[in-house]
């Protein structure tokens, strides 16, 4: 068992729905192994600045259920380099903070891998993004509600799309992997999902509007991932109005409502297991590691396997699709 006095906690890169969450269990399980816990603000930024902050119990009250992070977040140029990251290291060290957990994804961990190594400081990770494309993890926290959010917009646009007989091309997040395009397409009974694992053939896309009785659907619902090799919904929707001039298409790009929103109970459940864990594995003198949850446990994976690897949806999740539209 390692001791430490003090710990840092600090959310980094895209905020998504349940870091909150991750944060009050960090707080709570650090104070119940009676350790000090410093909130840092805004990232990395906030840790080359020494933007600390004492946490007591009561200040990660009544914030379980609240979207974004109460500790900021920020996408860090000067931690990229060596300086930026010394400066940091001596700001730690002058606040007494021994280690530190970091929730984010894989630009957060690709930094606290560099900076874990080149200090020789304990540094834990848990999978904090929307894009659940973190190796080593079944689920990021914040995927969950980011689908919640994308099949309730969906939802509401297959009601007007239905009354017009409109062809809607619906863009989601998921930076350069498909995770939320392709469950949320299958959760909200889209007619076809385009991403970048999958290569977009526009030719025969026709047959996506038609039902096995070879009957035109009353409503049309394309969803697209923001990296898909053939480009953005607009991209899509520009290339299909060329092959089917006669549809009337329609292009909603959902953005950064995806990153919103209060966590659902999946995610709310997944941050406060990974966030304990993450306090359980600096105990046990983990160190350079993702707390990730595989088949509903929860599992160690090193910095170097996680953010390596590119986890992409599997051919099974790819078949459902074409099965569910027959
Ligand atoms: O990584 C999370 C994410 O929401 C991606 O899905 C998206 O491409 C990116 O962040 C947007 O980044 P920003 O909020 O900096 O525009």
């Amino acid at each position: 068992m390692t001791k430490y006095k003090r710990i840092g906690v600090l959310t980094s890169g895209g905020d998504a729905p349940g870091m909150n969450a991750a944060v009050r269990a960090v707080v709570r399980a650090g104070l119940y192994n009676k350790m000090q816990v410093s909130g840092i603000r805004h990232g990395y930024d906030g840790l080359i600045k020494g933007d600390y902050f004492d946490m007591r119990s009561k200040d990660v009250s009544n914030i379980i259920h609240r979207g974004g992070t109460i500790i900021k977040s920020a996408r860090s140029k000067d931690f990229m380099e060596k300086e930026g990251r010394y400066k940091a290291y001596r700001k730690l060290i002058e606040a007494g903070i021994e280690a530190l957990i970091v929730i984010g994804g894989d630009g957060t961990f690709t930094g606290a891998r560099i900076f874990g190594n080149e200090f020789d400081f304990p540094v834990i990770g848990i999978p904090g993004t929307i894009d659940n494309d973190l190796y080593g993890t079944d689920m990021t926290i914040g995927y969950d509600t980011a689908l919640n959010t994308v099949i309730e917009a969906v939802d509401k646009i297959r009601d007007t799309a239905s009354s017009h007989g409109r062809l809607f091309f619906v863009e989601v997040m998921g930076r350069d992997v498909g995770f939320i395009a392709l469950r949320a397409g299958i959760a909200s009974g889209a007619e076809a999902v385009f991403i970048p694992e999958t290569e977009t053939k526009l030719d025969n896309f026709k047959h996506y509007l038609f039902n096995g009785e070879n009957k035109e659907k009353s409503s049309n619902i394309c969803i697209v991932a923001e990296g898909d090799e053939a480009g953005g919904a607009f991209d899509i929707a520009g290339e299909v109005k060329k092959r089917l001039p006669g549809y009337d298409i329609k292009v909603t790009i959902l953005g950064h409502i995806q990153r919103g929103g209060n966590p659902s109970a999946f995610d709310r459940y997944l941050a406060s297991k990974l966030g304990i864990a993450s306090v359980e594995a600096l105990l046990e003198d983990q160190r350079n590691i993702m707390v990730g949850l595989k088949r509903r446990e929860v599992d160690y994976v090193p910095f170097s396997k996680t953010i390596k690897h590119h986890k992409t949806p599997n051919q099974t999740m790819i078949d459902m699709l074409d099965i569910l539209n027959y």
